[in-house]
């Protein structure tokens, strides 16, 4: 009986024949499937292909209608003619769409081919009404700022995310063109490298702050988000000699300025046999400026600011801080082009910085790079090899048994080495010309601010 009736129905209705058919028509679709940067390098017209994107913009004419897909492979969109037909209200800009279709050469000088669709499918509809960007206005940076979740669809947001991967691709090769060994430094970490105090602490999201337990902590010693991956790279150059990380790195700053995020990426080098800061600005040359410097000394440029007419807010005295305002001064006093301060008061340092053992200035082998627009790009020094030096110091400061590991590092063949630290953002916004630190990174954290 059962047979008989299953005999009626044309095959090509059953189950098994639907499900069979439907593999087949998907695994011919995805041979098909191709990226819209494929597409339009393509030199082959006439075959068959299917595209994956959303639309960029519509233009329906009398008999045809001609998008503009893009999903992201290229900036440019491959441009989809299709007959008014498969004209639909919810093919709107924004949409998400699935198109099969031939390529052919196309009649345009903008392109070379263009896809002539015979089936269009609007995967997810977006309401044009409602999406925040607009089909033909160009919106500011400040603007597209506001949607986190969404800014990746615009060209200039989208653009700066594609130069942002190329520029880390780019610094990757140097350093292993380079002979420098890819150090993945711990984010998590019980050091404060810097001593600035700038750090989170990572506890575990339900603690009880519990104040009879003898260790509360997660890790039996506080923990934080690491601000700097140097104190770990040193451990490695004293057996790779040259050694590089590139990460995460946060900063408890609370500042919304410009230039600074709670989260940025890190560039950092640490270089074994190292023994002048000359070396040091070598290789952050070579790394990302190639161009006209300059090198003034702190002290030169604390006499240089304070022989201006400009009145500063913040003090010019000898051993201050140079601030921004500081900075922005002395790239323009030295012909707006990169500057190297060198030589920095020995108190303003960190610990691991190299002591110049100079009078009555008493300074250390510490190195700033200073560059037009954006203000401070890199920071780097010779590190304290001198096992007695470094030990006297840790001691004043309190920190002995805090860093007695990194004392051992002096103990057991140490070597004179030094290295530095560029952020990712500031050198984006630097080969950008760019303003705000804000538009160079997927996510940006800041005070008061942790959207998504
Ligand atoms: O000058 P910094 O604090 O140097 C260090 O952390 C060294 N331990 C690096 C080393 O020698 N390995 O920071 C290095 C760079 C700065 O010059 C700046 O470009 C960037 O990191 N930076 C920030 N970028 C964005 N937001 C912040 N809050 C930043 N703080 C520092």
């Amino acid at each position: 009986m059962m047979s008989l009736t299953l005999q009626r129905i044309p095959v090509f209705t059953t189950p098994l024949f639907c499900r069979w058919s439907s593999k087949v028509f998907q695994r011919h679709c995805s041979r098909m499937k191709m990226r819209v940067s494929d597409a339009l390098a393509s030199k082959e017209t006439g075959t068959n292909v299917r595209i994956q994107g959303w639309v960029r913009s519509v233009r329906p004419q009398k008999d045809n209608l001609f998008l503009n897909v893009n999903d992201g492979s290229s900036l440019q969109p491959l441009q989809v003619v299709a007959g008014s037909h498969l004209n639909t209200r919810d093919l709107t800009f924004g949409c998400a769409v699935d198109i099969t279709g031939t390529l052919e050469k196309s009649p345009s000088k903008k392109q070379n081919v263009e896809l002539q669709a015979q089936r269009i499918e609007v995967v997810g509809e977006c309401n044009p009404v409602d999406f925040p960007f607009k089909i033909k206005e160009r919106h500011s940076l400040e603007y597209v700022r506001q949607f986190p979740h969404l800014r990746c669809r615009t060209n200039a947001f989208s653009s700066l995310l594609r130069i942002r991967s190329e520029a880390s691709a780019a610094i990757q090769s140097f350093f292993r063109d380079n002979s420098y060994l890819q150090i993945h430094t711990p984010v998590i970490t019980s050091n404060d490298c810097e001593g600035a105090g700038e750090l989170f602490q990572v506890k575990p999201a339900g603690d009880k702050n519990d104040s009879d337990d003898p260790n509360p902590h997660f890790f039996s010693v506080p923990a934080y988000l690491t601000v700097s991956g140097q104190l770990h790279l040193e451990v490695m150059a004293g057996a790779f000699s040259a050694v590089y990380t590139f990460g995460p790195t946060f900063r408890a700053e609370n500042s919304q300025s410009r230039r600074h995020l709670a989260e940025f990426y890190m560039v950092e080098a640490e270089i074994a046999f190292t023994e002048s800061l000359d070396d040091l600005m070598k290789d952050q040359v070579d790394l990302m400026l190639k161009r006209k410097f300059n090198i003034i000394s702190y002290t030169e440029a604390i006499d240089i600011l304070k022989s201006s007419s400009q009145n500063f807010t913040f003090s010019t005295e000898w051993g201050c801080d140079l601030q921004t305002e500081h900075e922005k001064f002395l790239v323009k006093h030295c012909g707006n082009v990169p500057v190297f301060v060198i030589n920095y008061p020995y108190e303003l340092k960190p610990f691991y910085a190299r002591d110049n053992q100079d009078q009555p200035k008493h300074t250390a082998a510490a190195v700033d790079l200073l560059v037009p627009e954006v203000g401070e790009l890199c920071g780097g020094s010779l590190r304290e090899e001198r096992l007695e030096l470094l030990s006297q110091r840790l001691a004043h400061a309190g920190l002995k048994d805090t860093y007695e590991w990194y004392l051992q590092l002096r103990e057991f063949g140490s070597v004179p080495h030094g290295g530095f630290g560029m952020g990712f953002e500031r050198y984006l916004l630097c080969i950008l010309g760019l303003h705000n630190i804000k538009d160079v990174i997927p996510f940006a954290r800041f005070s008061h601010s942790c959207l998504l």
